[in-house]
């Protein structure tokens, strides 16, 4: 073996070895960044019955079945890094999930690799294609806009869980379960607090997408102009503060 054989063989195996190293830090570093910060809600083992779980209404996710409510990707596909990053980043507002935007990119994203050990999924599918988010258009916001998005509203059946006026209690309200289970409320507009984000965009989204696990389907067979006249009205719901 030349000298120079030896030299390759040397370092390769020494490329090997630190990432291998990188790796199990990386890890490491996930680790503890979920046991200092999310442990009490998510629970050691990711099943969401962390010791705080109990006196929330709005359950910490479960890890282990690797379904995410708040994601780009269509449904029954993984989210992509990028959608648990938004939620990390952002928390979900009217939720006790926090926003961990204080915490340094490397730990995000480190956490995020350490809750994908929780299920198998991980390993076996691959996150879906995100769905595009066209930027919005001029119209967005106008009361002729806004007058659409209402009759598009009432024909898509959207009453009969949001209500008619939108305040969340629509027929069905009382009937509604996750996937674990769990009653889940139709979103009241009039708050004007959506877990999903509350940009256009976010709420595109979300109509697009539906919210996986809960009975809020997708409305992607909705014509685009369609969904940002819908984005128009629900924002106009919205109650102004007076106080
Ligand atoms: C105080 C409790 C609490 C802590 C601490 C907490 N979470 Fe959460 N988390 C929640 C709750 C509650 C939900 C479910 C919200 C919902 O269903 O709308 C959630 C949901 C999530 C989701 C799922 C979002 C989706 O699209 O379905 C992710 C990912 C997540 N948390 C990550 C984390 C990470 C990472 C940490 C630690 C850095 C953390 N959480 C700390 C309460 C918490
Ligand atoms: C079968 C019942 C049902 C129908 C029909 C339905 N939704 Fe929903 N929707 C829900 C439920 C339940 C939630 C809350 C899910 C949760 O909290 O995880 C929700 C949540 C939402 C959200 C909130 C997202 C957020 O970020 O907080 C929006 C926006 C929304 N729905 C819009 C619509 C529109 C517009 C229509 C009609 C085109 C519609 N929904 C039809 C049940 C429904």
């Amino acid at each position: 073996m030349s000298i120079n054989m030896i030299f390759r063989v040397f370092f390769i195996f020494f490329i090997v070895k630190s990432s291998v190293i990188a790796g199990d830090h990386s890890h490491e570093m996930g680790r503890e960044v979920y046991l200092r910060y999310c442990v009490g809600c998510h629970g050691e083992n990711g099943d969401g019955k962390g010791r705080g779980a109990r006196l929330l209404v709005v359950k910490p996710r479960d890890f282990r079945d690797g379904i995410f409510e708040y994601k780009s990707t269509p449904m029954g596909t993984l989210p992509t890094d990028e959608d648990l990053m938004r939620t990390i980043v952002r928390g979900i507002p009217g939720t006790a999930m926090p926003s961990y935007r204080l915490l340094p990119e490397q730990e995000r994203q480190a956490v995020i690799d350490y809750i994908k050990t929780f299920s198998q999924r991980w390993e076996r599918e691959s996150p879906g294609s995100p769905v595009t988010i066209p930027s919005p258009p001029e119209f967005l916001g106008s009361l002729e806009s806004i007058e659409k998005g209402r009759a598009i509203y009432s024909e898509n059946g959207c009453a009969m869980c949001h209500g008619n006026n939108g305040d969340g209690r629509g027929v069905l309200r009382d009937t509604l379960k996750d996937k674990w289970g769990r009653p889940v409320r139709p979103r009241n507009f009039i708050r004007g607090i959506y877990e999903g984000g509350s940009s256009p965009e976010d709420i595109f989204r979300t109509l697009t997408t539906g919210i996986e696990g809960t009975p809020m389907p997708s409305y992607v067979h909705i014509p685009e102009q369609d969904r940002w006249h819908l984005v128009s009205y629900l924002l106009s719901l919205k109650r102004r503060q007076v106080e």
